[in-house]
């Protein structure tokens, strides 16, 4: 395994043997097949659960693709990873050791594996998506990057840019944002374009849950250390997720809009934090809300609804609606997209006034995971234009503007967060395991957090 000087696991785990066999970082690695060869390679950056479940859809397409390097900054994730990608896809796993790579330059190992044309995948928390995405665009590679992309101005403008340096090189990308890919939402997003429901004027979804992922946090206790605690708990914080709002509902944010085909002018919100202890009464000590209910606003002055809630014992809603001016349309009826999608002529889904429901789950497999993947192995073998990255960073910029509506108390346009000078994680590219995390917490233990009305300018 290639194990970068600075791994918080190698000093954890592995401060013996494995220290004195590694090679470092960086080094350059002869390409695994030949350029011109017809095998498509991938490379996972970020081999966390979705990372797995990213490399397997991949190694399910027509080729098939291989997967022949790895990168993580822990190297238990690493290996947890491997074991379990090699059982399920024997035969597509060339990943000896030299191809595995541990640290923060981790990524650039694994992409120095791949030929041009090749695919890395991105499924590290977004606080490093600019990073990785501007070394895949050098190298000449194809890219599939996990939502959401961006948490503040300054890195959107920047993937924005790269995102156009990624079209120029005739770069191939994909983005997580996977309900685009679902053949149901497919449908729906047809029929509402060819009028069927009429004009949209109200876009309400909802991700109302209990607590989940890393999104609420007690106080860091012992190892890790800082900057590696927050990392592995990235949706307590803004700089490495947007926060629990941003990871979690930005897949009902990007295919509302996506449904109106247009993206939100601006946005206000309300959020709180009612719950401030665990329920054994331990202060939480992460950025988060545990709710929030946004606001937006169309350039043609229809609304858009997103509450977000990550509490216990509160009602679960997990789905989305899309209001036009002759029906309405269930979008996700469960879900991030999931089916069946209908239309009615009416304001309610009510069956008798049902115009069209799509296949449901009972008809056969629709999975969107796969689907992406799909088109974007298309896209390659087929050099189609493919590049979902200005949508994403878009999506990733209008969730991000309800997020800081709800904590600076006050409303923003898109324009006004998509220019704010404040960058999250500034340092992103140059982080080393002993570099100091993006936020400190004080002398409590607890973190910068969002104060409406009082810290009006900034989230923080
Ligand atoms: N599209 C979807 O439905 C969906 C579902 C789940 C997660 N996701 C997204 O995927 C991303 C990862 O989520 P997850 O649940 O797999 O998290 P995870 O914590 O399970 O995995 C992230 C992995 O990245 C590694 N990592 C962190 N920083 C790194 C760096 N700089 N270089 C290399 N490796 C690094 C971590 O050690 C970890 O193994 C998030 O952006 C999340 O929003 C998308």
């Amino acid at each position: 395994m290639n194990t970068s000087p600075n791994s918080p696991s190698l000093r954890r785990e592995h401060s013996g043997p494995l220290a004195a066999a590694g090679a470092l970082t960086g080094v350059a690695l002869p390409h695994v097949h030949a350029a011109g060869s017809d095998q498509l390679s991938v490379a996972l950056i970020g081999c966390g659960g979705r990372g797995g479940g990213a490399a397997a859809n991949a190694m399910s397409q027509s080729g098939p693709p291989k997967l022949v390097a790895m990168a993580d900054v822990f190297d238990h994730r690493l290996k947890t990873s491997y074991e379990t990608l090699k059982r399920r896809h024997k035969d597509q796993v060339d990943v000896p050791d030299d191809r595995k790579f541990i640290g923060f330059d981790a990524y650039k190992g694994a992409m120095d594996c791949l030929k041009k044309g090749d695919v890395a995948i991105f499924t590290t928390p977004l606080a490093f998506r600019w990073v990785h995405f501007k070394y895949a665009i050098e190298k000449g590679l194809n890219v599939f990057m996990e939502k959401p992309l961006t948490a503040d101005g300054p890195t959107s403008r920047r993937m924005l840019a790269l995102a156009e340096e990624a079209s120029k090189k005739n770069l191939k990308v994909g983005v997580g944002l996977k309900s685009r890919h679902s053949r149901a939402l497919q449908e729906l997003h047809k029929r509402i374009q060819d009028g069927e429901i009429g004009d949209l004027t109200l876009l309400r979804g909802y991700r109302m849950q209990g607590p989940i992922g890393s999104a609420v946090s007690t106080k860091r206790r012992g190892e890790p250390g800082e900057l590696m605690w927050q990392r592995s708990r990235f949706h307590s914080f803004l700089w490495a997720s947007g926060g629990g709002f941003s990871d979690f509902c930005i897949h009902h944010v990007d295919h509302l809009c996506w449904m109106k085909n247009a993206w939100p002018v601006k946005a206000q919100a309300v959020g709180a934090r009612t719950f401030r202890t665990s329920p054994d009464g331990e202060p939480y000590v992460d950025q988060n809300f545990d709710s929030y209910a946004v606001e937006y606003t169309f350039a043609d002055g229809a609304k858009m609804y997103m509450n977000g809630r990550n509490m216990l014992g509160a009602a679960p809603i997990y789905a989305s609606f899309a209001h036009g001016t002759k029906g309405m349309a269930i979008v996700s009826k469960q879900g991030d997209c999931g089916r069946p999608s209908s239309t009615y002529r009416s304001q309610t889904p009510a069956n008798e006034s049902l115009l069209w429901r799509s296949k449901d789950a009972k008809d056969g497999p629709d999975d969107p995971f796969l689907n992406e993947w799909a088109a974007l192995i298309e896209a390659i073998r087929n050099d189609k234009p493919f590049n979902e990255a200005a949508s994403g960073v878009n999506a990733s910029v209008v969730t991000s503007m309800g997020r800081y509506a709800a904590h600076t108390g006050q409303e923003v346009t898109f324009d006004e967060f998509l220019n704010h000078e404040h960058e999250y994680a500034p340092n992103a590219d140059k982080l080393t395991f002993d570099s100091p995390a993006p936020v400190q917490a004080d002398k409590d233990g607890k973190y910068p957090a969002p104060q409406p009305g009082i810290k009006t300018k900034r989230e923080y």
